[in-house]
């Protein structure tokens, strides 16, 4: 039997790990500018939370979720997502008396039981930023730039936000009804899932992907419509922040996402080559939350943005990270003498903090040196019987294929002159 990683997890070899330390870096850094702070949480929780967070009518909650029961007899949940369990951390650790908004972000593996498809995965990263104690539009503003600081900072090209309002407790139930009942209407032609969800979840037709459902989504009344005037204000100062910054921004009525914490702003962003279907990130308002997870009333507003789609998007887009560094010194050796001088030459360079590696295995001198070409290696520093007794070592260097002596006891000095910039193995 041959062992397979599980359906929708993936691998990440060395060449792909370029791409991830630079965005996740990236990522660090912008929002560390913003004011963000790390925050771990861990990576299983009550099942209760996240039925209740994330809320038992989504997509999410239904069929999604990796859950069993530990050996204690206790529901547990691989998070699918961060929020619920960076707004349980919140109230279990009474942050609300930190100056508002208690900003934070966390970096890690989430986990849903999806149909495994391009930018889609059951294992996947998240970036996951919350700005938590704040009404005021401006925050959503905040939380929506630092999102496309990340994606302009990496070169993204074509980036749109997606926008709309949800609404709130006030306004949502309303707009529900007459989403409602104008569907009454077209029962004969939706499809199974949206006769079932106007039933649990009446929003969640409105992003049905089935062909038959399109032009009746077309034709249905808007959310923004049926804002009450709290929620129209909020959303009207938003849209005025973002015209100041000249954001692009598309209102898109369609837009409810798939959790149903939100109440106002939901949004997502879209960028060429992954598009619609994969959105790089989604987020929004939840004001409603840390009150539903037994908090006090605390407004809130986040995103999070799957890394395997952004680093997808990156190589669609022809995008390369800068290389990481790698050692550029390979040690070759001729003769049990030489062999044993080279493990010793190969710790000094190494204390003296230059990278290099040496071929194992008694091969003959030339396979060794067809290895470091392959490896990329800058120099090949050869030691046989001759080098010894005179106290050298034989330089190669690998790309202009010429050769000098130099002394044993001057060559870490000679190597640290030489190699400045780290070059990526291939
Ligand atoms: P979400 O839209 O479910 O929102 O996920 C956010 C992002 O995670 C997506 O835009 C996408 O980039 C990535 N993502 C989601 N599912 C997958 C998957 N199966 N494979 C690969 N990437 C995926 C949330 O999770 C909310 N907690 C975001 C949030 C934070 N809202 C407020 N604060």
């Amino acid at each position: 039997m041959q062992y397979k990683a599980p359906t929708g997890t993936q691998d990440i070899l060395p060449e792909d790990q370029p791409y991830w330390r630079y965005v996740i870096a990236r990522m660090r850094h912008i929002v560390g500018t913003y004011g963000f702070q790390e925050m771990g949480v861990p990576i299983f929780e009550d099942t209760f939370l996240f039925a209740r967070g994330v809320g038992e009518a989504t997509d999410i909650v239904e069929k999604e979720m990796y859950t069993f029961e530990d050996r204690g007899g206790h529901s547990i949940t691989l998070r699918p997502e961060f929020t619920a369990g960076v707004m349980r951390a919140y109230i279990e650790h009474g942050m609300r008396v930190r100056p508002s908004p208690v900003k934070l972000y966390s970096i890690g593996p989430t986990f849903r039981y999806e149909r495994p498809q391009a930018g889609r995965y059951r294992q996947f990263w998240q970036l996951n930023v919350e700005s938590i104690g704040e009404q005021d539009p401006a925050t959503d503003l905040e939380v929506m730039s630092v999102a496309w600081h990340i994606y302009a900072d990496l070169g993204f090209r074509e980036l749109s936000f997606q926008l709309n309002s949800t609404g709130c407790p006030q306004c949502k139930p309303g707009y529900k009804q007459v989403l409602v009942a104008y569907y009454q209407d077209h029962l004969h032609v939706i499809c199974d899932d949206c006769n079932r969800r106007l039933g649990t979840n009446p929003l969640r037709v409105l992003d049905c992907k089935q062909p038959q459902c399109q032009p009746v989504i077309a034709g249905a009344p808007h959310m923004t419509d049926h804002l009450c005037v709290e929620c129209a204000g909020h959303f009207a100062a938003l849209q005025s922040y973002l015209d100041d910054l000249d954001r692009p921004y598309t209102l898109n009525h369609r837009l409810v996402r798939g959790l149903d914490y939100y109440t106002k702003t939901v949004f997502e962003v879209w960028a060429e080559g992954i598009g619609a279907q994969n959105a790089v990130c989604g987020g929004g308002r939840y004001d409603g939350l840390i009150e539903l997870l037994g908090g006090p009333p605390t407004p809130g507003v986040g995103f999070a943005s799957g890394i395997e789609r952004i680093i997808l998007t990156l190589k669609q887009q022809g995008i390369e990270p800068p290389p990481l560094p790698a050692p550029r010194v390979f040690l070759a050796y001729r003769g049990e003498a030489a062999k044993r001088a080279a493990i010793r030459l190969l710790g000094l360079l190494r204390e003296a903090g230059v990278g290099a590696v040496m071929g194992f295995g008694d091969r003959s001198l030339k396979a060794q040196l067809r290895q470091a070409g392959r490896q990329g290696m800058a120099y090949a520093l050869v030691l046989g019987e001759d080098e010894l007794a005179a106290g050298q070592v034989t330089v190669r260097d690998m790309t202009r294929g010429q050769q000098e002596r130099v002394a044993r006891d001057g060559i870490v000095a000679w190597l640290q002159n030489r190699l400045t910039a780290p070059r990526h193995t291939p």
